[in-house]
């Protein structure tokens, strides 16, 4: 058996860590624009910067995030780096970029659009018709090749204005300028874009809250609250691309990993139970269209209150999801026992998994995991899958224009062969593939340009030093054939 004839073989990137021009055109700030760089390798250092009322400075790390000051304004600081600034500059190369996404024969291209870019505060009245015409731009030359855009609504990208007006998505205000912002693209690009995402890794919620909802705070009650809030907007938008074009399909997008007990003892599989109703919550409520009884009555435990308006149950039902969008980088390993040993992983933590070696940057790597998550997923909501984010973030070295990346060719071998296993052996409904920068992007965790996944090399450091050239990478040519073959030589 082989992968269907339609699969999206592909890649993905984000705005904010991709585009760079961050405030060319007319385009505003977002909360991608505020974060500093950080030293990522012994822990996520990246810091938030800011204005006090009195007009004093201050900054403080995303993660652990801790409330930022009251009355604070986020703002960039002249004596501050921020890498996303610059990033790889596709705002000036995508046609370069496309160009060899095309000849890696790429079927679809993950992105996300800038919500700032097209409303620079967010909620204006009239948008920016630069920024518009910059997307117009980008999937034009998509569809020039056949490569289908397969767009994300908010990835990271909060626009800074809704932040310090009120609160972002702490606020009931931001799910009408989020619908009011998705109508305008939709409605533009409806003949160009089929494949829409509501929010990038929903579940980020729980612990960067400044990226998942451009949150000013950390407490349970403003998460919850703002989850809320998203869950109503993603509905709203599902309907309304529904009847913008019946032709549209609208995923969420969740980070993902299988979880394992550590031991048999009921104590840690007790801790798994926990676990994963953390993660599925976000899938319970975007795919079944309401509230799990675990998560109410976790609320309820916590006196936390839901901002629920009249009709809010019926938008919820109306809004489930046409697929589920999953990143997947390693799995993770939990104990009822608090003392064991952890390392890092996307965005989170994990105890030590002895079967499993990790990267550079302490990630265990889990190919056969990806197959079990997928499996977990799908038996559950019985949706289309779409993996739209997997990879290995490394050092690269470049020797006379040519990067040797077998480590990366080996993990993404390693995780292609085992969801191949997860569609034609288990059954699972999978739409497509797309690694995780594509072509090198700064790292959304530590703001480091040297944590790369791409199979094409930009030439650039974590200063911000370089000359921004293109090179294939060895993984290009690897992927190449994997695509023109479906999949068959990996
Ligand atoms: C996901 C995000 O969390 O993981 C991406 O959706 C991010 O934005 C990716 O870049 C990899 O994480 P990192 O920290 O290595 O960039």
């Amino acid at each position: 058996m082989s992968l269907p004839k339609d699969f999206l073989w592909g890649g993905a990137t984000a705005a904010h860590q991709f585009e760079g021009g961050y405030l060319e055109d007319g385009k505003g700030l977002c909360s991608g624009d505020v974060v500093t760089s950080g030293d990522g390798r012994n822990g996520i250092q990246r810091r938030v910067t800011y204005t006090l009322p009195d007009g004093e400075y201050g900054s403080q790390f995303v993660f652990p995030y801790q409330d930022l000051p009251q009355d604070t304004k986020l703002s960039c600081h002249e004596d501050e780096f921020y890498p996303t600034h610059e990033a790889s500059d596709f705002y000036h190369h995508y046609k370069e970029d496309i160009a060899l996404m095309a000849e890696m024969g790429f079927k679809c291209y993950r992105m996300s659009i800038n919500w700032a870019r097209i409303l620079p505060h967010g909620d204006d009245e009239i948008p920016n018709e630069k920024g518009l015409e910059f997307y117009d731009r980008v999937f034009d030359e998509c569809l020039k090749y056949h490569i289908e855009p397969v767009v994300t609504l908010l990835h990271f990208e909060t626009p800074v204005s809704l932040i310090n007006r009120y609160g972002a998505w702490i606020d009931r205000r931001c799910v009408d300028a989020f619908v009011k912002y998705c109508e305008f693209v939709m409605k533009r690009y409806q003949h160009k874009v089929k494949y829409w995402m509501t929010f990038n890794e929903i579940n980020n919620m729980e612990i960067l809250p400044l990226y998942a909802g451009g949150l000013l705070k950390n407490d349970d009650q403003s998460k919850a609250t703002a989850t809320y809030h998203q869950f109503i907007a993603s509905a709203k938008v599902v309907k309304m691309a529904h009847e913008i074009n019946p032709e549209m399909k609208v995923g969420m997008m969740i980070a993902y990993t299988a979880a394992y007990a550590l031991t048999c003892h009921p104590r840690d599989e007790l801790k798994l139970m926990k676990d994963n109703q953390i993660r599925h919550f976000y899938c319970d409520v975007q795919c079944r269209g309401h509230y799990p009884q675990y998560k109410l009555k976790e609320y309820q435990r916590n006196g936390i209150h839901l901002p629920v308006l009249e009709g809010d149950q019926q938008i919820l039902k109306e809004g489930t999801v046409d697929y589920i969008g999953l990143s997947y980088y390693s799995s993770s390993c939990v104990s009822g026992d608090e003392k064991q040993e952890t390392t890092s992983g996307n965005m989170t933590t994990s105890i030590i998994n002895p079967y499993l070696k990790t990267s550079e940057w302490g990630w265990l790597v889990d190919p056969v995991g990806l197959r079990i998550a997928l499996n977990q997923l799908y038996e559950r909501y019985e949706l289309p899958l779409f993996i739209v984010e997997n990879g290995l973030g490394a050092i690269d070295h470049m020797e006379n224009g040519q990067i040797h990346d077998t480590y990366r060719i080996e993990y993404l071998k390693e995780h292609i062969y085992e969801m191949k296993k997860a569609i034609e052996e288990d059954g699972v409904d999978l739409m497509g593939y797309t690694p995780w920068g594509c072509i090198d992007v700064i790292s959304a965790g530590t703001g480091e340009m040297r944590k790369r996944y791409g199979f094409v090399y930009v030439d650039k450091d974590d200063s911000g030093n370089g000359t921004m050239k293109r090179y294939k990478k060895d993984s290009f040519y690897w992927y190449q054939k994997v695509i023109q073959s479906n999949g068959e030589e990996i």
